[in-house]
């Protein structure tokens, strides 16, 4: 979609011209207008799809200038961007057939939600609704980087979905050794630096490919040399591919900073993956209490055991009770399967399909599928699907 921007703020320019650029399909800034009058002054001869008027330093006669400007692109969308200075701007504005107003200083979640609304009413539809799912390790080897990677191997054939899974351990990060004996050409690092390309076919070719519908975007190798992902670049990969992929898992690796942190804000339902034992039910309940104290619903938070093993001191029960979280899913202490799929780099599925690990991955694959489709046809089903310990 081709847009009009009227703005006197380059910086504004500049950050919009950006985001619009990062979208799938793009968002082509066209031209730029100092004001509502060298807009009306200066009209684009080819029409634009989406007008956005920077209404910061408006004053009374730009209501009229504005109403002008609507009657001129009468196909186009209009979005008023405030900063709540001009409740008379805003009712005319509204009566003008505005239908996107947006706080300033500018969010960018707000933006591209607004964006998204008028792209599919003018009929440019995003193409997947991409789910992002966060694995993060409550202690140091509780398993969510062998969870998280033979996990997005199972959704993607057996359940025929689209999943990338991005290793987000700032050091470290062995996320593609777990499945893949391919080295990584491209990182999270080379992506961030040339963050101004991403769209789909650059990032598919960042991926290590595992399997047809599952690639794995690596984690820099050197932490040193890298170039450090910025919490507004985790935005825009985390944009492109949720329009094209069924599935985004994160292994979050442990640390909580500004990217993981970005990251976590964005995700539908965080698993926390932790052992039954007191070390790891510690770190577990400090990890929800910082979860709790951003303001993360604990519906979307979804304990995963694993190494459990039945008959032990501590119950799942007890688990429930210190934690306040819901345990969905456990998966077995297999140590023969297990240690034979990440010594040789092949997912679990694929080595030992018959085993407890790769059985339990498939129930895993099952209840998170299942949820997904309860989501769609009905919310209550979503409270009473995918809970039980299985
Ligand atoms: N279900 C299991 N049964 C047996 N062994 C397991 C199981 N899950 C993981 N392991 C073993 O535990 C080790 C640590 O797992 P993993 O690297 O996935 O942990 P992590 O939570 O990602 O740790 P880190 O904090 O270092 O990122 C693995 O090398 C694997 O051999
Ligand atoms: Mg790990």
């Amino acid at each position: 979609m081709r847009a009009l921007l009227i703005s006197r703020d380059p910086q504004l320019h500049a950050e919009i011209a950006s985001q619009g650029a990062a979208r799938v399909p793009p968002l082509h800034i066209a031209a730029g207008r100092d004001g509502l009058r060298d807009a009306l002054d200066r009209p684009l001869p080819e029409h634009p799809g989406l007008v956005i008027v920077d209404a910061a330093d408006a004053d009374a006669a730009d209501a009229d200038l504005l109403e002008r400007l609507t009657r001129h692109y009468a196909a186009a969308h209009f979005m008023l961007l405030t900063d709540n200075h001009h409740p008379e701007l805003l009712i005319r504005a509204m009566r003008a057939g505005v239908r996107e107003v947006l706080q300033l200083p500018l969010v960018h979640r707000a933006l591209h939600e607004a964006i998204d609304r008028i792209a599919a009413s003018a009929g440019v539809t995003a193409s997947r609704d991409g789910k992002v799912l966060a694995f993060i390790a409550c202690k140091g080897g509780s398993g969510a980087t062998f969870i998280a990677t033979n996990f997005g191997y199972a959704l993607a054939t057996l359940a025929d979905k689209k999943v990338l899974l991005i290793d987000l351990h700032r050091q470290f990060g062995d996320a593609t050794l777990y499945v893949s004996d391919q080295k990584p050409s491209m990182t999270l690092s080379d992506v961030c630096q040339q963050i101004a390309r991403i769209d789909a076919p650059f990032l598919d070719s960042c991926l290590v490919h595992v399997a047809p519908g599952f690639g794995v975007l690596a984690a820099a190798d050197d932490p040193a040399q890298a170039v450090e992902a910025k919490p507004e670049h985790i935005d825009a990969i985390l944009r492109v591919a949720r329009q094209h992929y069924d599935y985004i898992l994160l292994d979050i690796g442990r640390q909580i900073d500004a990217v993981s942190l970005r990251a976590l804000d964005s995700t539908d339902a965080i698993y926390p993956v932790l052992q039954l034992a007191l070390p790891d039910i510690r770190h577990a309940r400090r990890l929800l209490d910082i979860f709790r104290s951003l303001g993360y619903v604990t519906d979307h938070i979804r304990l995963v055991v694993n190494r459990y093993e039945k008959g032990g001191k501590l119950r799942l029960q007890d688990l429930h009770a210190a934690l306040g979280a819901e345990v969905v899913h456990t998966v077995p202490n297999d140590y023969i399967a297990v240690t034979d799929s990440v010594n040789q780099g092949i997912p679990v599925l694929q080595l030992a399909r018959g085993s407890a690990a790769a059985r339990s991955l498939a129930d895993l694959v099952e209840v998170l599928t299942a949820r997904r489709v309860a989501e769609a046809k009905n919310g209550l089903f979503d409270r009473l699907f995918g809970r039980g310990e299985a």
